[in-house]
């Protein structure tokens, strides 16, 4: 049959979800290996952590990035920092190729020029989850947040821009990408509990890379 040819995944269709918000789905499949790569380089140099949140709390998701910037977060609040708080160094930089692909799903979600200078890497355990919130640290809003998820499925929370606006929940897959911005810019958003598994690349975790322009 020609369909097993193909990854499940190659035969969803381009989803604009809402105004702003575009789903690629396994549009980072072809290059895989590469990214992962990428992203355990980078790792090795800037150790996954669990931050904490402004008001004490640990959070259940660890994280690291890459780029010019990189966002931290603890008892003085969210903000972007050109070192890693934990080693005092510059973050890693960030790998010309995952800056380079970020841009190109950007302009496949009709975002041209998309120049990402900070990458939040985010590490999911079974479990772990991202309560709803807004990406609103960075200083320009006219540059949209582009989302890559490897790994175990995620349950993607998208609200509206008001905090109690309904959510959909949006399944989201190795390899899938997220563009969101424009109109959606400022959505709430969210990841629910991640469900137990074990992905080929992977492992038992999710990784999401955010690029964003800090
Ligand atoms: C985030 O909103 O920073 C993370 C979303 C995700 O992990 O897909
Ligand atoms: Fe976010």
């Amino acid at each position: 049959m020609q369909d097993e040819l193909f990854p499940e995944s190659w035969q969803r269709p381009v989803q604009q979800l809402s105004p702003g918000i575009t789903l690629l789905p396994g549009l980072a499949l072809e290059e895989e290996k590469q990214i992962w790569q990428d992203v355990q380089a980078v790792l090795q140099q800037a150790a996954l952590r669990q931050m904490q949140t402004p008001g004490g709390r640990t959070m259940s998701v660890s994280m690291s990035n890459c780029g010019a910037l990189g966002w931290v977060s603890g008892h003085g609040g969210y903000r972007y920092s050109p070192t890693d708080p934990d080693s005092g160094l510059a973050w890693p930089a960030m790998p010309p190729r995952l800056a380079m692909l970020a841009s190109q799903w950007a302009a496949a979600a009709g975002f041209n020029g998309f120049d990402s200078n900070a990458c939040l890497i985010n590490c999911y355990v079974p479990g772990c989850r991202m309560s709803l919130h807004q990406d609103r640290d960075e200083r320009d809003f006219s540059q949209p947040i582009v989302t890559l998820s490897l790994g175990l499925p995620a349950r993607f929370m998208l609200g509206g821009i008001q905090r109690n606006d309904a959510c959909q929940i949006i399944p989201l897959i190795h390899g899938d990408v997220l563009v969101f911005g424009g109109p959606a810019r400022l959505c709430f958003h969210g990841i629910m509990p991640l469900t137990a598994g074990a992905h080929p690349l992977l492992g038992s975790r999710r990784i999401s890379l955010t690029f964003r322009r800090a």
